[in-house]
């Protein structure tokens, strides 16, 4: 007999999984905290790695702590030969995001205790995931583009090498200061898709890597960590800044999707967007390319025309993924590398959810009604 249909929250809409003290993002005010302090603070006077270990610990480091945790990360960047011949294979054929996705799956084989979950044990898996993934990001980028493999520079600062790694340029202070605002920004966001993934995964008391692998897995997609390459292939496709306003009428009036609008969560403004702009403004004064004055151009006149239409009607504004891409033009980056550099500091992020969650571990198992027939007759297949 069929139950009463029960209440479904598709999407898990409005649906508390958990309670956490990693960040906390207010969607009405468009404000977001890590541990308390705020993105804006952060963004302007701390660094990636000291916003690593405050995710990750809870605390702010002392000087002291702050160079260990450093010098860790400094130690384990470099990726194995067997992980550096597989991007190399997979690089030309494969989405980036296929290929980290890939590459960070296998440094479980590196690992001689994948299931130790003591705390202790886990944070050194993080650490270790936050200090390679970064690589096997940049690896992936030399790769795509047929350039070799260009080793670690422990002279310089987590997301400056990366940023080295990847274009083969030392960055100049304010390329720095750029990657390292994106790495800040993109560490972490409470329990969004990716982040559930990765939870789900490490509530079956899976190991870290396979639960940061899920975690790839969800973010590729372009409702969620995906968006910031498609919006960025959508200012290409207007081309002409003086063609956006009907590009976007067009594409609302045919229900698409503007990449880089809306939110589940934020109903005004997202935060991390407002610091992109604004470095993205601030690089007009560094002589920035003709490509990326006009992706600014359409960028600006298209979010006056989506926050006009469908700001206040429906709470649809510009997400961190509107403006990323542009900026990313700025370091000369290219769009299929986005995402990856989302992966490489939402490490940090996922990796800390990890750790509170097995604090208190419960295996996530959601229900579904079921509204399909029950005590069918088999017919074998000839009868059929
Ligand atoms: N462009 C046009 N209309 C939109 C957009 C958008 N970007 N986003 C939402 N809407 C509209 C929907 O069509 C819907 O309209 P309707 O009520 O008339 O049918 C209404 O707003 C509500 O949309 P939902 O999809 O129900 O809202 P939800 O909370 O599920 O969506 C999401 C959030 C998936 C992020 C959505 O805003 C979207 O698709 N945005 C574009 C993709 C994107 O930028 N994703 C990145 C998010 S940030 C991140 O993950 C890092």
């Amino acid at each position: 007999m069929m139950s009463s249909k029960p209440t479904i929250n598709y999407g898990l809409e409005g649906i508390y999984v958990d309670e956490s003290s990693i960040s906390k993002v207010d969607g009405q005010n468009g404000k977001l905290w890590y541990r308390g302090y705020s993105i804006e603070d952060l963004a302007e006077r701390s660094n990636f790695e000291e916003v690593s270990y405050l995710l990750i610990y809870g605390k702010l480091p002392t000087q002291k702590e702050y160079d260990e945790f450093v010098k860790k990360l400094k130690e384990r960047r470099e990726i194995e030969p067997e992980i550096r011949n597989i991007i190399k294979k997979m690089a030309p054929v494969a989405h980036p995001m296929d290929v980290i996705r890939t590459a960070t799956s296998m440094l479980v084989m590196y690992d001689n205790d994948p299931n130790n979950r003591a705390t202790e044990a886990t944070i050194d898996k993080v650490i270790t995931l936050i200090a390679k993934v970064s690589t096997i990001a940049a690896a992936t980028g030399r790769f795509r583009a047929k350039k070799s493999y260009i080793h670690p520079d422990n002279s310089l600062g987590h997301s400056e090498n990366f940023l080295y790694m990847l274009t083969g340029k030392k960055p100049t202070k304010f390329e720095s200061k750029l990657i390292d605002l994106m790495f800040i920004l993109h560490a972490e966001h409470s329990t969004n898709a990716s982040t559930f993934s990765v939870l789900v995964t490490a509530s079956t008391l899976a190991d870290v890597y396979a639960a940061t692998t899920s975690g790839i897995g969800t973010l590729k997609g372009p409702l969620h960590g995906g968006a910031d390459e498609a919006a960025l292939s959508m200012m290409n496709a207007i081309g002409n800044p003086d063609n956006t306003e009907k590009y976007i009428e067009e594409a609302l009036e045919g229900k698409q999707r503007i990449m880089g609008f809306g939110h589940r969560v934020y109903k005004t403004y997202d935060p991390r967007a407002k610091l992109v702009r604004s470095y993205l403004e601030e690089s007009l004064t560094k002589e920035p390319s003709d490509e990326v004055r006009r992706l600014l151009q359409i960028a600006l006149r298209a979010e006056k025309l989506m926050i006009d239409k469908l700001g206040s009607t429906k709470g649809i504004w510009p997400n961190i993924d509107f403006f990323a891409g542009p900026l990313y033009r700025v370091m000369g980056i290219e769009g299929q590398m986005f995402t990856p550099i989302f992966v490489a500091s939402r490490m940090a992020g996922w990796g800390s959810h990890i750790v509170e969650y097995w604090h208190n571990n419960k295996l996530v198992r959601p229900l579904e009604y079921y509204s399909g027939s029950v005590d069918l007759k088999y017919t074998p297949i000839e009868a059929r």
